[in-house]
């Protein structure tokens, strides 16, 4: 399964000969110019956490170029059909069977409007029980103890989490959180992009090493093979 970073919270997963996109935000990312090209960007399916401008900004266009389906929460999906997108999966909080894996949509604890500002329903992440391997992405959340639900549901083989603070958890948080899904590879996101949520990248990995666990802080355009 390759997992591959757009910058902040924009990550393709490649499993099973399909290609999942998630939070696609890269326009308005000043860290991904010239690194990449939301143009060129390949989708079967573009899944978004959440409304917010730094998890659907280029949500549209990908999906008008590229006819990937879209899913997320009921309220964000009917954002998009009244934006012209045609291919559409809703979901609220709970399970579905897709032609990619097993996926759950899953609460998070944050705020969710879309850009224009159309509410966007509740906030959430994503489990994704794929025939390679199994993996949750929280979206933009604090810690929270709902999380220790999740390794009853997967057997978790990688986590994504973001790790710059202010907004959502930080590293400690995040090492929390990788206690709480039992899963010991965590790919940290939403760093960096902006004034609040700079890390210090060392102090942050070493938390989690101390620990026995393993913060991968992916560069734009990084590919990783899990
Ligand atoms: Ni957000
Ligand atoms: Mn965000």
């Amino acid at each position: 399964m390759n997992f591959t970073f757009y910058g902040h919270a924009c990550f393709g997963i490649e499993t099973g000969g399909k290609k999942l996109l998630f939070d696609p935000f890269i326009s308005g990312n000043e860290l991904a110019n010239g690194i990449i090209d939301p143009q060129k960007i390949e989708a079967d399916f573009i899944l978004a956490s959440h409304g917010h401008g730094d998890h659907v900004g280029d949500l549209l266009d990908i999906a008008k170029r590229t006819g990937a389906k879209v899913i997320g929460a009921y309220e964000i999906v009917s954002w998009a059909e009244k934006n012209g997108i045609t291919n559409l999966h809703p979901m609220n909080f709970g399970p579905y069977n897709f032609e990619f894996g097993k996926l759950r949509f899953v609460p998070a604890w944050h705020s969710s409007c879309l850009p224009d500002g159309t509410y966007g329903g509740n906030p959430g992440g994503f489990i994704v029980q794929a025939t390679e391997r199994n993996f949750y992405y929280s979206g933009d959340t604090c810690l929270m103890l709902d999380m220790q639900l999740i390794p009853k549901y997967a057997k978790l083989d990688f986590a994504i989490l973001p790790v710059g603070g202010n907004f959502t958890m930080d590293a400690d948080d995040a090492l929390m959180a990788a206690e709480f899904i039992q899963c010991d590879k965590i790919i940290g996101i939403h760093f960096d992009t902006f004034g609040y949520i700079k890390i210090d990248h060392d102090a942050a990995k070493k938390k989690f090493r101390d620990a026995g666990k393993e913060l991968i802080l992916p560069k734009i355009g990084e590919t990783i093979t899990l």
